[in-house]
């Protein structure tokens, strides 16, 4: 980028919020999956130098990624045609929660523990749990329709917008839905942006719905002898029309890889664990706890155990929510799908997953949010084995090809970014494409936004 330009991009922030030197851009070049490098970053605090930033951008044709905390998994932050990371860190105004509209608004860099946290004081409750919660931010929430353990029960990052703002490739501001719970004035452009992963426009403010906050929960945890009778389990659960808060799967390889890093006394001799709750007023939780547990025990748990009170659930899931840190500690490079498939599904896709993982020689660890048909099949790899990765490249490919042959999803909460771009085709034919191309073309004509991800024609290979 010209020396000139740059001074034009440093006028609009001022020189604290434009950063360029080697460390800086290495800083804000990558995330869990891949590597890109930026030419600037740019770190705006209000909607007009973000608008001021994209008008430029889009006169000049300078490639923009917009960036919250970066832990998409998916390389869907990394900016792979260089120019300008747009980091949102600084936008972290809790702006309004309303406990008579029930609703929050919010800037996109708000972490989204703090939202929690903000509203639970006032007796409201925000559900989506995404597992990077306390480090998310929640307009990268937005941007990837972020999903989470107990989106079982109550529904995904869009079923919790309201409205957007939104500023377009061309530095137009956009306004979409309203304050009001029911809306249906126009298309659902709140729903388009939602998920769109940075390649629409750059999310300034977000209105969220609030429910109130449940009084308390329960936990329980079942273990099992075998995978098939754990994933046989999840189905028949979700098949008697129980509804738990959420519903995770937890193979053997994930509890003993975990355990040998963290020592949390997690059941290494069981194949597999399902870790249940339930939440709501306390007399309904005691007795969907009593429900789930005496199903449970109907079938072939190995043990069946229900945490007395929120402190005891809270350690519970102690394993299931770092467990994923432990598992970077012990491996060079890990990448976990999130293959999704209907509940009763999992059975064959957990097996069929472990197959291909033998067949493949490739570490496979499964984890999941299994009440809804989202699993977490995560490979253990050396990113320097070029022969490893183009063999779980193969293993890629035919685990997608199972998985929307059984009727579903490359991706249930992480997003295609760079990572499932080349295997997109199985699952949107021709007309789908050509679709969100249209879609695409239209609010972003010179493709600035985001380039290289999981619209362009051509896949681009990961750096690392
Ligand atoms: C989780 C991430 C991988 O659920 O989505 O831990
Ligand atoms: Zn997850």
């Amino acid at each position: 980028m010209k020396r000139s330009l740059i001074r034009r991009f440093r006028k609009i922030v001022g020189p604290e919020r434009c950063l360029h030197s080697p460390e800086d851009l290495y800083a804000y070049s990558h995330d869990c999956y891949a590597r890109g490098n930026p030419e600037l970053v740019l770190l705006p605090r209000t909607r007009e130098e973000v608008s001021s930033i994209l008008k430029l951008a889009h006169k000049e044709g300078i490639p923009v990624t917009p960036r919250g905390a970066a832990t998409s998994l998916s390389g869907m932050t990394t900016p792979v045609r260089g120019g300008i990371v747009l980091a949102m860190n600084q936008m972290n105004r809790i702006l309004e929660v309303s406990t008579e509209d029930r609703l929050a608004v919010v800037e996109p860099g708000v972490v989204t523990l703090r939202l929690h946290q903000t509203v639970e004081s006032v007796g409201l409750f925000y559900p989506p749990d995404p597992a990077s919660y306390s480090i998310s931010f929640i307009g990268g929430n937005v941007a990837t329709n972020a999903g989470g353990p107990r989106c079982l029960k109550y529904g995904v990052t869009r079923d919790y917008l309201l409205g957007l703002e939104v500023v377009l490739a061309d530095g137009e501001v956009l306004r979409t839905g309203s304050r009001a719970v029911k809306d249906v004035t126009g298309y659902d452009l709140t729903r388009l942006m939602c998920g769109s992963e940075g390649t629409l426009g750059v999310i300034t403010q977000v209105t969220v719905r609030l429910i109130p906050k449940p009084e308390t929960k329960r936990t329980i945890l079942t273990t099992y002898r075998t995978l098939e009778e754990a994933s046989e389990m999840v189905s028949r659960i979700i098949g008697a029309g129980i509804l738990p808060t959420t519903l995770e799967f937890m193979d053997q390889a994930y509890l003993r890889t975990v355990e040998e890093i963290m020592h949390l006394g997690l059941p290494t001799e069981a194949a597999a664990m399902l870790l249940i709750e339930v939440d709501g007023f306390e007399e309904t939780v005691e007795r969907q706890a009593r429900i789930v547990e005496d199903f449970c025990r109907r079938f072939h748990v190995l043990d069946v155990a229900v945490g007395r009170d929120p402190e005891e659930s809270d350690r519970l899931w102690i394993g299931r929510r770092i467990g994923t840190v432990g598992l970077m500690r012990s491996s060079k490079f890990m990448i976990s799908h999130d293959a999704t498939v209907p509940t009763s599904q999992i059975p064959r896709l957990v097996t069929e997953t472990h197959r291909l993982a033998a067949e493949y020689g490739i570490k496979l660890v499964i984890l999941g949010h299994a009440g809804d048909g989202n699993m977490h099949p995560i490979f253990l790899l050396d990113p320097d084995n070029e022969e490893e990765m183009a063999r779980f490249h193969r293993l890629s490919r035919e685990m997608f090809r199972i998985t929307v042959e059984c009727g579903g999803t490359l991706s249930g909460e992480h997003g295609i970014g760079l990572e499932k771009r080349p295997f997109l085709n199985l699952q949107v034919d021709a007309v789908g494409m050509r679709t969100m191309r249209a879609i695409k073309k239209a609010l972003d004509p010179k493709g600035i936004l985001n380039p290289g991800k999981f619209l362009d024609e051509e896949p681009t290979s990961p750096g690392r």
